[in-house]
């Protein structure tokens, strides 16, 4: 079966929480967010969020196994930029990313972008090679701040959208 990818709406609150969790729990050192933080998260700041920002669940199946954000600009010199992505360890490697971000992709491009943009953390060696074989491009590394007294480095990433 191949994965099919759909924008997670405001109603559909539950299952974002439910699939973020999961990728939180799963893959902590991928991501800036933490589960113990967005766990207490009440229900309205996860309806916020399916409004705010466009989330897109992938299925297979007939289950999501697969999260994926556009996410807005930092900047106004930034480019819209694909956050939070994952897939269930027993997916992977079986379409669902490459389904998820051609959706991103796609739905930039019809945003009128000629590019797109994204980070990874610069120890998350198998993602950035990752997205090298999807055709992004490496740009630049960066420091981040992510906790108080803790900064770390992340590599941007840059796909042209034509
Ligand atoms: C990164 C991630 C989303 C990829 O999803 P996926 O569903 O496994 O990827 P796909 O199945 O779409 O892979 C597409 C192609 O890339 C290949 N690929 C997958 N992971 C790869 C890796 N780490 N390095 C190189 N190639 C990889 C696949 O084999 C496939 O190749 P093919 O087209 O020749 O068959 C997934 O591994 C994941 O959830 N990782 C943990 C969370 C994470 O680090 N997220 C990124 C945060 S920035």
């Amino acid at each position: 079966m191949c994965p099919t990818t759909s924008r997670i709406s405001a109603v559909e609150w539950a299952e974002l929480r439910r699939l973020r969790l999961l990728a939180l729990e799963e893959s902590p050192d991928a991501f800036l967010g933490d589960f113990a933080t967005e766990s207490a998260l009440k229900p309205s700041a996860w309806k916020r969020r399916c409004n705010n920002e466009e989330w897109f669940a992938a299925e297979l199946d007939g289950r999501n196994v697969g999260l994926g954000m556009l996410a807005k600009r930092h900047g106004p010199d930034k480019y819209l930029h694909i956050e939070s992505m994952w897939v269930e360890p027993d997916h992977r490697t079986a379409g669902v990313g490459r389904a998820l971000l051609e959706r991103l992709e796609s739905e930039a491009k019809r945003q009128g972008e000629e590019k797109i943009a994204l980070w990874v953390f610069v120890g998350n060696t198998d993602a950035w090679q990752y997205y090298v074989k999807m055709g992004y491009e490496f740009v630049r590394d960066q420091d981040i701040k992510i906790s108080v007294d803790r900064v770390t480095t992340e590599k941007e990433f840059q796909k042209g959208l034509r």
